[in-house]
């Protein structure tokens, strides 16, 4: 695919779990503007993501983030070529109030429409950051986040193998879900990021899905382990930190023996990693520790849902002419490959 002297400026738009978020992308590289409703704190008090609530706090906002989108880069719908929406995968009441608003958009104001993988806008976040200038394939990319963990060969713009994904699992569930074994406020990953900084990783000995072939990862077995060991414990004496550092070195050990697998067997130029797990320091730090090629990563504010990298993926759609129907619908359960 070769779109380098092709220009675009798209209005994407993310509500595919519980953040709502409009931008506006320029040449898929540059963000004009980013603007995310993150629904968070509404969905703590439930220990994790409600989606009817998720779904009917979209609705109330989403009018307000486009308009701020616009406002921000200063800019018109005018002045848009495409509108880009995530189509799935995701919660399907959510997805809906996207798509709905994206093709009343594209309807009213004789736009394109793009109707975008969430997990490919995930893996383009890495164009948005300034660190990538040159991008060479083939590529590996490791998606981490609350539903997903994979494993794609990345050959070209929009050519992807798929070599392995989670059998249980995804990796940022079973920090969510440790996270609550532990007592930690939802969601569980950026809470133990930060305890598991004090404490001591070789505490406890979790078990590692390792061993077996291939690139598949599993977690369950590891969050069962966690659970049965804070059972040991008295309530108001848990070594909360020892249990998070020793958890979290598990699953980065998981993550990147896998990773370095792959990357050996397939002779790829870089490691990207991508999602809201791909915040996480002592993974960002593994990870470029023990590969021999460069490891990248997006800056923080990408690693979790928005709208921009949606911008960024439906860059290389639009400039190779893809153009979708006017009715497309949601798919909840969209694979990338
Ligand atoms: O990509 P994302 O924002 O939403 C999904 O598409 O799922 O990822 C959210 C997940 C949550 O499970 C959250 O606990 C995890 O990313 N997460 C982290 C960190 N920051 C967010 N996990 C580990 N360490 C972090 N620093
Ligand atoms: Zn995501």
């Amino acid at each position: 695919m070769n779109a380098t002297r092709q220009n675009s400026r798209i209005l994407a738009i993310e509500t595919s779990c519980d953040e709502t978020s409009a931008a506006v992308v320029e040449n898929g590289r540059t963000i004009l503007s980013n603007i995310i409703a993150s629904q968070i704190d509404l969905h703590a008090q439930f220990g994790g993501v409600f989606p009817e609530v998720a779904s009917r706090k979209h609705v109330e906002v989403i009018h307000a983030v486009v308009e701020q989108a616009l406002e921000e880069a200063h800019m018109g719908l005018d002045d848009i070529d495409c509108i880009a929406v995530t189509r799935g995968p995701g919660l399907v009441g959510s997805l809906l109030v996207g798509v709905n608003m994206a093709k009343g958009l594209a309807l009213a104001r004789h736009k394109p429409l793009l109707g975008i993988n969430h997990i490919e806008g995930h893996i383009y976040s890495l164009w948005l950051t300034d660190q990538v200038d040159e991008i060479e394939f083939p590529l590996l990319t490791l998606v981490v986040s609350g539903g997903h963990t994979e494993l794609y060969l990345m050959v070209d713009h929009g050519r992807y193998q798929h070599l392995g994904g989670t059998l249980d699992d995804a990796a940022g569930e079973a920090f969510d879900k440790v996270g609550r074994v532990l007592g930690l406020p939802f969601p569980g990953g950026p809470a133990i990021d930060k305890l598991a900084a004090t404490g001591n990783a070789t505490a406890y000995k979790f078990p590692r899905a390792v061993m077996e072939e291939g690139f598949n990862f599993s977690f369950s077995g590891l969050k069962t382990a966690v659970a049965r060991q804070v059972k040991h414990f008295d309530k108001t004496r848990m070594p909360v930190e020892d249990v998070a550092a020793s958890f979290q070195t598990a699953v980065v050990d998981v993550l990147v023996t896998k990773t370095e697998r792959a990357a050996l067997a397939y002779g790829v130029t870089a490691v990207h990693l991508a999602g809201g797990v791909s915040a996480n320091r002592e993974l960002r730090r593994t990870m470029t520790e023990r590969l021999t090629v460069p490891v990248r990563y997006p800056s923080p504010i990408l690693c979790t849902d928005n709208a921009a990298m949606i911008g960024a993926a439906a860059h290389w759609h639009f400039v190779n002419g893809r153009r979708d129907n006017l009715n497309i619908d949601v798919i909840p359960s969209l694979q990338l490959v």
